[in-house]
């Protein structure tokens, strides 16, 4: 198999996602699903997994919603692949030709009304026809569309997206969707409740992590990418494990190592993959964009001094001595206070903490410290902070 970071893969080139993905259809038999988890994890090819290879009776449709900058927009979407899949073929467009001529109304008026109305009308369709296969649809990067929403239609409309959504959800029993995310929902949500519009727009969907992948299934596809890209090793199951292991198991950095060892005609061997990894760290070009690790958390943390304390909570747990080390809420508020943090409140610490949880830069132990998530991202941040 050859290397291809960051592109779409073939379903059987999509390593470890067996138990996920038979889980996540188990799932959907009963409830809709969110599945939150960094960029690079391998959410999209997940989908697409499930997409070429669904589970008998379901039929998916999948949409990348990074790209709809509007609630007519995404309406429109929706519209369209419900008439598709129910073979009717009439597009939104028509139907938006036919309120007008029905509704002697000005086209203004009705365009601001007609998203909500063409968005419930596809899916009460969808919900009475009797079709053999169900639909289900996977909106990849919700959040992302949404936040286009917010700029271009206001937070208002962003809103009633989201409401008109999870109304959908609840009174149409077998509507089905699975939404993914880079950055977490809560973002979105955060923007509207500030802006004075509170929603619960989620709490009906099931939460699903996607971690990396088990160092098994990451030592294959390491193992199975250097057989295909004909590198040379002196013993390929040690190769395969440390470039596994260097990268804490992501597949999308172990594709990029091996590309790279090919590109620069290395063999795999200790020193070149320790080297060929801390180089991609330090290199201004930056080609594994981790410095969005660093250059996000003044959009991520808006509030008062929380983009500088963030900054330094990650300075304190990068500085213990292993990664693994867990700091107790207490010690990393002492440390960080002596490392110039600005807390006048324990409290919005604490929430600064929990917001970094669910932004996939720390986890907790089971005594509830704090560590970094990644290893690879603490290695990275040690050397961009010069620590
Ligand atoms: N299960 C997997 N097996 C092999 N490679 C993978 C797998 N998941 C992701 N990748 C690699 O990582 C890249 C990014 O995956 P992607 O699904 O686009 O991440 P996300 O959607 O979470 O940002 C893919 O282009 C591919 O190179
Ligand atoms: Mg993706």
């Amino acid at each position: 198999m050859k290397a291809n970071p960051g592109g779409n893969l073939d379903p059987d080139k999509v390593y470890g996602r067996d138990e996920l993905i038979a889980a996540l259809w188990e799932r959907l038999e009963t409830q809709s699903v969110l599945m939150n988890a960094e960029r690079r994890s391998g959410k999209t090819q997940i989908l697409r997994k499930m997409l070429v290879e669904p589970k008998a009776g379901w039929k998916p449709v999948f949409r990348d919603l990074e790209r709809i900058h509007s609630a007519q927009e995404f309406a429109e979407l929706v519209y369209d692949d419900i008439q598709q899949f129910l073979g009717k073929g009439v597009r939104a467009k028509n139907f938006l030709q036919r309120l007008l001529e029905e509704n002697e109304t000005d086209y203004i008026n009705l365009k601001s009304r007609t998203w909500k109305q063409l968005l419930i009308t596809a899916v009460e369709d969808l919900m009475k026809a009797k079709t053999a296969e169900k639909l289900v649809f996977f909106w990849d990067e919700v959040p992302y569309m949404l936040e286009s929403i917010c700029r271009r239609d206001g937070l208002q409309i962003a809103a009633e997206v989201l409401d008109a959504i999870r109304s959908l959800r609840v009174e149409q029993s077998r509507f089905r969707l699975v939404f993914t995310g880079s950055i977490g929902l809560h973002h979105v949500l955060g923007k509207l409740s500030a802006g004075g519009i509170p929603t619960s727009a989620t709490n009906d969907m099931y939460p699903v992590a996607v971690p990396p992948l088990t160092l098994f299934h990451a030592r294959r596809l390491a193992a199975d990418l250097l057989d295909g890209e004909r590198i040379a090793s002196w013993d390929r199951e040690s190769a395969a494990e440390l470039i596994a292991l260097e990268v804490d198991c992501f597949p999308y950095y172990i594709h990029h190592v091996v590309a790279g060892l090919r590109i620069e005609q290395l063999a795999a061997t200790e020193p070149n993959i320790v080297e060929f990894v801390s180089r991609q760290m330090v290199s201004s070009a930056d080609p594994w964009q981790l410095a969005h690790f660093r250059t996000r958390l003044a959009s991520y943390y808006p509030i008062g001094d929380d983009a500088r304390n963030a900054t330094i909570i990650l300075d304190v747990l990068a500085l213990t001595e292993r990664a693994s080390d867990a700091m107790l809420v207490n010690e990393v508020l002492d440390r960080s206070r002596s490392h110039g943090a600005i807390v006048n409140n324990r409290d919005d610490f604490v929430r600064l903490l929990r917001l970094m949880d669910a932004d996939h830069y720390l986890s907790r132990d089971r005594e509830g410290g704090y560590r970094f998530r990644f290893p690879l991202i603490r290695r990275w941040w040690k050397l961009d902070r010069g620590l």
